[in-house]
């Protein structure tokens, strides 16, 4: 079966694409772990998942991917594995990293870019993840970039720049037929690991400034990118972000979706407000 999810959809065209839903499980989970929430996930989804209106993803710690990779195949269900950092040299002498060579040899499908705990915990900046991206994308990988800005962006009234920076400079080495593998995971830093997520009202201007960022960099005909949100989702702020956000094409889950039943109680939030939830028979 082809998965609607990954063709290339022209931006401007009419087309819906499936929503694109996943959890980075950041410092958490074991390889039996991991193992075990896809086999949650392919025992408890398929109803949900059927219509192929959803794409899934998972994050989980480098450790757990061999054991991801095989889990998620099993489960029959679309879901891409993905690390949740790569280093942006093919080899050398950079002792802990991992290369994206070594992830695609492991049958991983993406990897998460840029996560605000990876640039504000671990010094990267727009350059390194530069980097990154074209290593990613060279050696077959999808490529999700996570961008946001800080409270203190925010409070300053430059968010929006912020945003437009990050993704102008870590998308500025690659050629746009690569673009088709690129999603973009808008989290702001104020909102991750927060009480609540972030209103419509401020991801909105943002996922303008990044349909505008793409467009500057990369002409106007380009494919779509799908652009997510990312910072204290819950089952109760899905639908008033699908509804009023017509352009926003999913969520990039932290807490809630460390648990199966987290995720998927997002995922049947997600259609009901997308009015694509199949009926119980
Ligand atoms: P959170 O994490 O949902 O727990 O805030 C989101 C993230 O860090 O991607």
């Amino acid at each position: 079966m082809t998965d609607p999810a990954s063709q290339p959809i022209q931006r401007g065209s009419s087309e819906r694409r499936p929503l694109i839903i996943g959890t980075n499980t950041k410092l958490h989970h074991t390889p039996t772990e991991t193992a075990n929430y896809l086999r949650e996930l392919g025992e408890k989804g398929q109803d949900l998942l059927d219509a192929g209106a959803v794409r899934l993803f998972l994050c989980p710690p480098y450790t757990s991917l061999p054991a991801a990779v095989p889990a998620a195949r099993e489960t029959g269900l679309p879901v891409w594995i993905g690390a949740q950092n790569v280093d942006g040299h093919l080899n050398g002498a950079f002792t802990g990293e991992i290369s994206a060579p070594m992830l695609v040899a492991l049958g991983t499908d993406l990897v998460l870019l840029g996560h605000a705990e990876r640039r504000n915990l671990f010094g990267e900046t727009n350059e390194s993840l530069a980097k990154k991206v074209v290593v990613a994308l060279a050696g077959g990988l999808r490529v999700m970039l996570c961008v946001g800005e800080k409270a203190d962006d925010r409070e300053h009234g430059v968010g929006v720049e912020t945003v437009r920076r990050q993704v102008k400079i870590a998308l500025s080495g690659i050629p746009v037929d690569q673009l088709d593998r690129v999603m973009i995971a808008y989290e702001p830093v104020w909102a991750i690991g927060a009480a609540a997520a972030a209103g419509p009202d401020d991801v909105r201007p943002i996922i303008a400034e990044i349909t505008s960022a793409l467009d500057d960099r990369f002409g106007e005909v380009r494919p779509d990118v799908p652009v997510l949100y990312g910072g204290s989702v819950s089952v109760g702020s899905v639908a008033t972000l699908l509804n009023e956000l017509p352009d926003l094409d999913g969520f990039l889950l932290g807490r809630v979706g460390l648990t199966v039943d987290g995720l998927l109680g997002v995922v049947e939030a997600a259609l009901e407000a997308r009015g694509q939830l199949a009926p119980t028979a």
